[in-house]
């Protein structure tokens, strides 16, 4: 048998093999040039730019975002009420295929890069300090990181409800409850009376506005990086109702007279707050506080068989529609409560993180009636999910306050 002629395929790969011998040096050089700064035709457009808000623009459906799943429903710390994929929510997967895109031109949200964040925050100490929405929060940035870092060690930080750290990297991140920020508890009338009794007060809640809750005060010596929320708690009539068990305010251990409502009182305790935590913090950490999160109950608020059953994005009326003070409707208290917000924290030497305009669009975000409780949760957030994208709105501002 004649040797066999040479296969069909050799004389191509022969050529593209010496091509490459060929181009290899002139591949080289081309990546010398480059990467020799003084030459590099560009600055990398990726980085993330003091210029660009992120808090302002829209959600554009992404097809390709669903599938790359930064961690999914088997994340241990994922709450129960909050696993829409494991809870079989009809859109639980759907709504990761969503992308927020900032409005400003050229302006892109980048996806937190797990691996870089641990990298960037070795040998530190990140601590989410608010009710239980921040730690839906802190949830969603632990199962981040976990999904490329498993060796973990849970423990609980003095005063945390839960915490843990990265080993590989010396990275604690831990998660504070506090509902007010500032101290609260029962109140009732003495039978000796007082400024509170002469008015007719029998029983309530003695919030002190300038004590900050027990839990966190040690969080301040501990963590780098602090970010803060409250909002909800203080127009949670189910607990504080107005008649039967009012919010009392002392300041300085005294009852404030006459009594103020609520949003005074979260007006003082927040000024208080921001005054405390301007010495109590390491001379070096990063304040953050966060904008409130937006609730969407339709048909009633959540106590009165209220319901968030859409499975896309609100439009941009109705956002308006749902949050504009003027139509003072069910949800009104997202955009009040920044109102308090930003008035207190205007002249203070905090970051905001603003989440709320890009929360307010989504509806379809909550785990509705998949969160195991007797009424729609219409005001948490589907884990993978939303919080996902506050977690990157934050890495990117971490990486602007540090450059
Ligand atoms: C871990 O980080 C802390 C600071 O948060 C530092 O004090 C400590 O020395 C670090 N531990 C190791 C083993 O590097
Ligand atoms: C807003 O609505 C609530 C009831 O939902 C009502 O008690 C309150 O008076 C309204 N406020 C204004 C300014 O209309």
């Amino acid at each position: 048998m004649p040797p066999p002629a040479r296969s069909p395929a050799w004389g191509p790969r022969r050529r593209a093999l010496l091509l490459a011998l060929l181009l290899l040096p002139m591949l080289l050089l081309l990546h010398l040039l480059i990467s020799s700064p003084s030459l590099r035709p560009l600055p990398a457009p990726r980085k993330p730019s003091q210029s660009c808000d992120y808090s302002a623009g829209e959600w554009v459906r992404d097809a390709s975002a669903g599938p790359a799943l930064r961690y999914d429903h088997t994340c241990k710390e994922v709450f129960k009420g909050w696993n829409c994929i494991a809870n079989g929510k009809g859109n639980g997967r759907d709504l990761l295929r969503w992308r927020w895109r900032p409005s400003g031109a050229g302006c892109e949200l980048p996806r937190l890069d797990p691996r870089r964040f641990l990298d960037r925050h070795r040998d530190s100490n990140i601590g989410f300090v608010g009710d239980s929405l921040n730690r839906n929060m802190f949830v969603s940035l632990v199962c981040m990181l976990r999904g490329v870092s498993g060796e973990v060690r849970k423990w609980r930080p003095a005063g945390a409800d839960r915490g843990f750290t990265f080993l590989r990297y010396n990275l604690t991140v831990a998660y504070y409850r506090t509902n007010l920020l500032v101290r609260y508890g029962r109140w009732s009338a003495s039978p000796n009376g007082g400024p509170l009794e002469s008015l007719g007060y029998k029983q309530g809640f003695r919030v002190d506005v300038d004590i900050p809750d027990q839990t966190w005060i040690e969080a301040c010596s501990f963590h780098d990086i602090l970010i803060f929320n409250t909002g909800h708690w203080w127009f949670a009539p189910s607990k504080f109702d107005p008649i039967q068990s009012p919010m009392l305010f002392f300041e300085k251990g005294k009852p404030i007279v006459p009594p103020l409502l609520p949003d005074a009182g979260l007006d003082l305790a927040l000024q208080h707050m921001v005054t405390f935590l301007k010495k109590a913090v390491r001379p070096n950490a990063l304040k953050i506080f966060r904008t409130q999160s937006p609730r969407h109950f339709e048909g009633g608020d959540w106590n009165e068989g209220g319901s968030c059953s859409r499975d896309q994005p609100l439009s941009s009326e109705e956002v308006e529609e749902f949050f504009s003070l003027d139509n003072n409707g069910t949800n009104i208290e997202a955009r009040l409560v920044n109102k308090h917000l930003m008035k207190a924290l205007r002249q203070s030497t905090f970051r905001v993180l603003d989440i709320t305009r890009m929360s307010e669009f989504r509806a379809d975000a909550h785990p509705s009636t998949t969160g195991g409780k007797k009424h729609d949760d219409c005001m948490h957030w589907c884990l993978p999910g939303l919080m996902d994208t506050w977690n990157d709105l934050l890495a990117v501002n971490l990486e602007v306050a540090e450059s």
